[in-house]
């Protein structure tokens, strides 16, 4: 029987905080049997912002270097650089095409990003949409794993796929969002009421994939706890909340298990051994990626056969494409 298709990007836009490891990364590792999975460096994405080109290269590498770090498999997933493949730039113009101002206005990501990056409000950021669309019809994807963050765009994908389909005949898969295990929402250290980005200027806010062991418990040691002393989780105990459950997802202990095991304890106990535990679970990890940098032969092979996997892949819809189109 034939496996479900995934897709999902990240870009490569900085460091890997632990957010984007228990939220999404780790969770992909966790699908690569059951699914058949493509696993996108946006590159094309990330220019939407203005990037360095040295660092915006470096950051992809580290990016991919990372993927198979966490353990991503290239044998069994699609892993490759957005740019490489250059359907998915064919494809978003074809479907800009067949996407409306009006829907692209209605963006809530669009707006947020223009208010954030206001001197340079780019004709890319505003059909950012249409490509993602385009990265996800490309391979007929079943299910596009999505954070709250990116529901209204898949929203809009399967829109432009239906359209698409009403017009031309069934050309388009419509995809699902998948809905699995949710990962944990990790949220920042300091300032435990919004989410932990690699965005923030407050380095104490986040923890990276590549923080030192001792930064990371320096920075657990700083994190905002409450005047209370009770392990605890509630909406009113935001900063310990936001670490029980970063210790859950690292232990896979529930919440539950975890108020008891810290039960009396004090608060400064109670964060080293959340520290502790995500050492140890960084540690491998960082162990791999040193062993990856140094091994420069294997990664070039990784992006050159991924981005032959993708690109045979995507040629297929892309031709029916192109036909439907009258090109
Ligand atoms: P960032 O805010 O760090 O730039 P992105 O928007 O690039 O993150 O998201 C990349 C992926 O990581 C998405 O799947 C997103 O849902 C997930 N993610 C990002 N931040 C968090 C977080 N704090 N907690 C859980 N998941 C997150
Ligand atoms: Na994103």
């Amino acid at each position: 029987e034939q496996k479900k298709r995934i897709f999902s990007g990240m870009q490569p836009s900085g460091v890997i905080t632990l957010g984007n490891y228990l939220g999404a990364l780790k969770n992909w590792t966790k699908l690569q049997d059951e699914y058949d999975c493509l696993y996108c460096i946006v590159d094309m994405h990330a220019i939407t912002v203005r990037q360095d080109p040295v660092k915006l290269r470096k950051q992809a590498k580290d990016l991919l270097v990372q993927y198979l770090a966490v353990g991503l498999d290239p044998e069994k997933n699609i892993i490759y650089y957005q740019s490489h493949v250059p359907q998915h730039a064919e494809l978003a113009w074809i479907l800009n095409c067949y996407t409306y101002m009006g829907e692209l206005n209605r963006m809530t990501q669009f707006k947020d990003k223009c208010a954030k990056h206001a001197d340079n409000i780019n004709a890319g950021l505003f059909t950012y949409p249409s490509l993602m669309a385009a990265d996800i019809l490309l391979y007929q994807t079943d299910l596009v794993p999505v954070g709250e963050d990116q529901r209204q765009h898949l929203e809009l994908t399967r829109d432009i796929a239906q359209r698409f389909n009403g017009i031309y005949g069934d050309v388009f898969k419509v995809p699902d969002a998948y809905i699995g295990k949710v990962g944990a929402r990790v949220m920042a250290l300091q300032e435990p009421t919004k989410k932990m980005s690699k965005s923030d200027e407050n380095q104490n806010n986040i923890i990276t994939l590549m923080d030192d062991p001792k930064v990371i418990m320096n920075k657990m040691k700083r994190a905002m706890t409450d005047s209370d002393t009770e392990v605890r989780f509630a909406e009113e105990k935001p900063g310990i909340s936001n670490l029980l459950s970063i210790y859950c997802a690292v232990t896979g202990k529930t919440i539950a298990e975890a108020e008891k095991e810290f039960a009396g304890a004090g608060y400064g106990t109670f964060k080293t051994a959340v520290g502790e535990a995500v050492v140890a679970e960084l540690e491998p990890v960082q162990k791999r990626v040193k062993e990856l940098e140094a091994n420069k032969d294997y990664l070039d092979a990784i992006i050159k056969s991924g981005a032959e996997k993708a690109s045979r892949l995507a040629d297929r819809t892309l031709t029916k494409v192109q036909k439907k189109v009258g090109f």
